[in-house]
């Protein structure tokens, strides 16, 4: 049995749902542990593009999808996913965490209305209501699943919530309120009618499903810079997404976690607010962003993009104890005659290894670079092909670039990406034997 995680190296969208859906194949069990409908998990099988939220990508393969409590779940967008799959002849085998928190129309109305009161400290949120979710369940004013499938439990919560939220978003934030709570009453208790057949244990089923020996898989959403605590505070998201929080969101103890695979994109590109390093605001920048097709999978905005910082993903190698990295999207970098490798930051004359804590000293961080040749352009079949014939068929300065990157990290390659197909991997670690 083998029990994986599967976590955002960088700043998201590093191809997470490739990755999980590619693993998928030979796992039993997929669980979302962390975040909400900010991520956007895409799975591309042929023809078929897939673009998921909440629903954990391992849906695509057909294997035990689970919703860890871990998750804050928009239970609107979950069954929209639902109908999806099931309109496309795939019918979800999902388990929803009791224990999961439920984000109310309440929470992005807040969500909204805290993003203008921030001004140049804002993170650019996706607005989904992710955030002030996540407060209401710190503060325990959240409502969870299990008390979703209570009438009387989700009124009394309601009401106060509700009472709350009015005064906050009409007198504090000076915002319009035009909802009513019978509104959101009546809209709740018909999506409990429809999920309450999901509804599990997912720590009971995880721990079982683990010890009766069967591979589990747990997707990570977001990236390291974007954690609560261990990101670019405060312009990251509302909860831990790092590694530990795959235990904390599901249930499970460390003790029975075995890799841990640190999703990086070849190179970065980041959906938000704050200082980034190596941002390529030129013509390559450009080139990369509209090559890799950089535009937010949940909100459709511009991603920006810039060069490699080994800086960030030594990070995520230390703070989420990676065991493994798969390496996507070099395929996007094709046809660059150079590539460029931020290894360490200049700061003031000082040479910088490590994350500063300091959002400031960051936004004076410049990079140091290393310089490697790029490789030739090619087209998605011949991408495809040559990911079939193996790591040896790969030009050699792609085996040279990702080797380095195990260098500088100390840690190994596991899996090589070079399109967004499932074909389009070459897998060098067999995780599940
Ligand atoms: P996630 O949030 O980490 O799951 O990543 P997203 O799905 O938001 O964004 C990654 C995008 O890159 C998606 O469109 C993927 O289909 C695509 N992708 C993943 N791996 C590769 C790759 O190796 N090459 C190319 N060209 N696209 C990839
Ligand atoms: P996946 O799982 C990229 C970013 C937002 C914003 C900050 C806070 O697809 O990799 P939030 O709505 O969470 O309060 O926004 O975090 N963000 C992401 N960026 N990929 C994601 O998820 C993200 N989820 C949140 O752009 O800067
Ligand atoms: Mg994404």
């Amino acid at each position: 049995m083998t029990s994986v995680v599967i976590v955002g190296g960088q700043w998201g969208d590093e191809g997470k749902g490739k990755i999980v859906d590619y693993y998928a194949s030979k796992a039993d069990t997929v669980i979302r542990y962390s975040g909400g409908n900010n991520a956007g998990h895409t799975v591309v099988t042929g023809k078929r593009i897939f673009k998921f939220h909440l629903m954990p990508s391992g849906a695509v393969a057909g294997k035990r999808v689970l919703i860890g409590n871990g998750v804050v779940i928009d239970p609107e967008v979950l069954l929209g996913e639902i109908e999806m799959l099931q309109s496309m002849g795939l019918n979800p085998d999902l388990g929803i965490s009791e224990r999961a928190h439920i984000i109310l129309p309440l929470h992005k109305l807040s969500d909204s209305a805290e993003e203008k009161i921030k001004g140049k400290w804002k993170a650019g949120t996706t607005k989904r209501g992710i955030g002030p979710c996540y407060s209401d369940k710190a503060a325990r004013f959240g409502i969870r699943v299990i008390d979703l499938l209570n009438e009387e439990v989700l009124k009394e919560k309601l009401d106060m919530l509700f009472v709350l939220k009015e005064r906050q978003i009409t007198k504090v934030f000076n915002e319009p309120f035009e909802i009513t709570k019978e509104e959101i009453f009546k809209k709740y208790t018909e999506h409990a009618e429809k999920l309450k057949k999901y509804v599990t244990d997912v720590s009971v089923e995880a721990n079982s499903t683990i010890d009766k020996h069967k591979h589990v898989l747990f997707e990570g959403a977001q990236g390291t810079m974007l954690d609560l605590d261990h990101g670019l505070y405060p312009f990251g998201t509302s909860s831990n997404v790092t590694s530990g929080a795959a235990c904390t969101g599901t249930g499970v103890s460390p003790k029975k976690i075995d890799e841990i695979v640190g999703v990086v994109k070849a190179y970065t590109s980041r959906v938000g607010e704050g200082p980034v390093p190596t941002e390529l605001l030129d013509e390559t920048g450009e080139q990369i962003r509209k090559k890799g097709m950089e535009f937010g999978t949940t909100t459709g905005r511009p991603r920006r993009v810039g060069w490699l910082d080994m800086v960030t993903v030594n990070y995520a190698c230390r703070v989420n104890g990676l065991t493994g990295l798969a390496i996507t999207k070099l395929d996007i970098l094709g046809g660059l005659n150079k590539i460029k490798i931020c290894t360490a930051y200049n700061y003031k004359g000082k040479m910088i290894t490590e994350q500063p804590a300091d959002v400031n000293v960051y936004a004076h961080c410049k990079p140091i670079y290393e310089e490697v040749p790029g490789w030739k352009d090619m087209s998605i079949e011949e991408w495809i092909a040559l990911a079939k014939k193996g790591y040896d068929a790969l030009p050699k300065e792609i085996k040279s670039y990702t080797a380095r990157i195990s260098e500088i990290s100390k840690t190994p390659v596991y899996l090589i990406s070079v399109g967004q197909d499932r074909d389009a991997t070459i897998n060098l670690k067999d995780l599940f034997g």
